[in-house]
């Protein structure tokens, strides 16, 4: 079952965003790292400058870099009246002000679209979508998958989310999701069958809380690691 959001605008966040909402530590950033649903964020193209290793697999990159830019472009109006119109409705402690939110992800899609042509040749940007990912078993030790499953739990179906979380837990040893909130900001009904399964997988499960909160409320990821009895 493919199902790809094309309606979701192009619009990505930063490195430190990422490190935050994952709880990144820097033994996690020397570790072979796989972003599912990445689009323009910038932690591919900051952790290789630092050195990591991380491949982003998203539907975006089957566009060329100038169509995305222009994508990119034409979602930031709407998306800072969005957040104007709003503002009561997010939490202003991490980011300060939308300004200092727009500027922070500005620069972070500047920066992915400066990397993403030889990130493309070097194989770091992958065309390839959920719930089917072109990977080996195993193939990374960590998954992070970022405002896409739970993320979009009316719109995408729980049998998707299944599918999806197991596609993640085959290529990786652990799989960090985050946030547990849909953009409603309620609990995700999507939460609770996808870590029952996972668990029944043999997976250790864990929602841990993060230094980072748009959505009130929304600061805790899941964490499910693989360890072979
Ligand atoms: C809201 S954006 C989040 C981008 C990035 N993860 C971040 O947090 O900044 C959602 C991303 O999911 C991608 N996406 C949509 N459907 C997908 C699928 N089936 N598999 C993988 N990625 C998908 C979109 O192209 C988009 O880049």
């Amino acid at each position: 079952m493919a199902c790809h959001l094309e309606e979701v605008a192009p619009w990505g966040r930063s490195f430190e965003e990422y490190r935050d909402l994952f709880r990144l530590e820097d033994a996690d950033l020397e570790r072979s790292i796989l972003g599912v649903g990445d689009g323009p964020a910038s932690f591919n193209a900051e952790l290789t400058r630092r050195g990591g290793t991380v491949v982003s697999a998203d539907p975006l990159y089957r566009f060329p870099p100038t169509a995305i830019r222009r994508r990119i472009d034409r979602a930031r109006p709407g998306i800072e009246a969005e957040l104007m119109a709003n503002l009561e409705g997010y939490s202003w402690d991490y980011h300060g002000s939308v300004g200092d939110l727009i500027e922070a992800r500005r620069a972070a899609m500047d920066a992915f679209l400066e990397d993403l042509e030889g990130g493309e040749h070097s194989g770091r940007y992958v065309a390839a979508e959920l719930p089917r990912l072109p990977f080996a078993d195993g193939a990374f030790d960590l998954a992070l998958i970022s405002h896409l499953l739970f993320s979009y739990s009316g719109r995408l179906s729980p049998a998707f989310h299944l599918q999806a979380a197991g596609e993640a837990a085959r290529v990786a040893r652990e799989v960090r999701i985050f946030p547990l909130l849909g953009l409603e900001g309620l609990p995700a009904l999507d939460v609770a069958p996808v870590w029952e399964w996972l668990e029944g997988q043999g997976w250790t499960v864990t929602v841990e809380e993060v230094a980072y909160e748009l959505q009130p409320g929304g600061n805790r990821m899941l964490r499910a690691r693989f360890t072979p009895a």
